[in-house]
Order: C-alpha cells, then sequence, then structure tokens
C-alpha cells in the first residue's frame, strides 16, 4: 500500500479541491448535478474552511496531494458527520481511497455516514472494507446511506 497521509486543507487549496470534486466522473455519482461556478466554490470553500469542527483534509500519497476528503456535521439531533472522498483518477484502486477513508473516521471519531450510488462499486467496496454498513438512514436521492461507528 502507497504511504497515505492526510493533512488539513488550507485557502490554497481552492483550486485543486475543485478540480479533485467536480471532475466529470466524480459529479456523475454525487448525489447533485446541479451546476457550481468557480466562484460559488471558492465562497462555498472559504466558508467550509471556517468550519474548523468539520474537516476538510488533503490526501497525499508519496508526498503528492491525490484527492481530497472531507466530514460534514449533519445539523439536528443525529450528531452523525456525512463523509465525501475524490481521488484523481490516476491515484485509484492502490489501496489509497480504503487508507483515506479510515484515517478521516479514526481521526474523527464519531458516527458517520456515506451516501453512495448504488452503481459505484469501487466507492462501496472501500467504505465497507472501513466497516461502513448499509443502514436505512436519510439519503439524497437513489444514493444509498452507509454507517460507521468507532
Ligand atoms: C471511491 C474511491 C474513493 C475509492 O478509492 P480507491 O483508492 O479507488 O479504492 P481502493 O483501491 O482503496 O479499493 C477499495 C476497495 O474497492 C475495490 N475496488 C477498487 N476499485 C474498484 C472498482 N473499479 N470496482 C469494484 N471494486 C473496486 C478494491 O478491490 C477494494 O476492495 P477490497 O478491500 O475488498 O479488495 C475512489 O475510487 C474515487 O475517488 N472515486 C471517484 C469519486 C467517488 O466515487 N467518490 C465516492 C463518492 S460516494
Amino acid at each position: 500500500m502507497n504511504a497515505v497521509a492526510l493533512r488539513r486543507a488550507h485557502p490554497a487549496d481552492c483550486e485543486r479541491v475543485w478540480a479533485f470534486n467536480f471532475a466529470p466522473d466524480v459529479r456523475a455519482v454525487s448525489g447533485t448535478a446541479e451546476p457550481v461556478s468557480p466562484a460559488q466554490h471558492a465562497a462555498w470553500f472559504a466558508q467550509r474552511l471556517s468550519e474548523v469542527d468539520a474537516p476538510i483534509w488533503i490526501i497525499e500519497s508519496e508526498g503528492e496531494a491525490v484527492g481530497v476528503v472531507r466530514i460534514d456535521r449533519i445539523r439536528g439531533p443525529s450528531r452523525f458527520g456525512r463523509i465525501s472522498i475524490a481521488l484523481d483518477r490516476a491515484a485509484r484502486g492502490r489501496g489509497i481511497g480504503q487508507a483515506a477513508i479510515a484515517e478521516a473516521t479514526r481521526t474523527w471519531a464519531g458516527p458517520t455516514l456515506a451516501e453512495i450510488h448504488p452503481d459505484n462499486l469501487a466507492s462501496r467496496a472501500a467504505f465497507e472494507a472501513c466497516g461502513f454498513a448499509l443502514s436505512s438512514g436519510p439519503t439524497t436521492g437513489a444514493l444509498l446511506s452507509y454507517a460507521w461507528s468507532p
């Protein structure tokens, strides 16, 4: 397995995170298809970085930035976090996603949801390998809900 490390994102990562999250094949498996302009992304990213208790990490492999993983706090009584991950296409299929999910949830250390497109077999396998199990939790559209607890 590659040496995988997570580092907290900072403002200079804005464009990089855009590139990871808005690659067409990543958007195709996300819950929302609405277009997001670079300016809207920049505003979201700045606001999101200010939420210090809801981390965004850059995934590094062999010292190179290869993806992004974040945990959003789900508002309301559930006290769950929702994890999202996107790797650069060239970094996929080598265990990096699984390592990043494991490290993110270990650090977060609280109950966590993942919403996954049913056809996204790589994502389902990566989350299952990290201990996530199919649940009947809330979902967006046709996505499956997976849950993990420490
Ligand atoms: C989903 C994603 C994070 C998985 O990370 P990855 O590094 O590619 O996956 P890994 O190499 O860690 O593999 C994890 C598991 O998935 C399996 N897997 C990998 N690619 C696969 C594929 N194309 N089809 C089926 N299974 C696959 C692996 O065999 C492994 O399972 P195992 O532990 O039982 O052997 C990554 O592919 C990605 O960023 N995809 C695009 C964005 C995305 O789908 N994000 C998730 C939205 S919910």
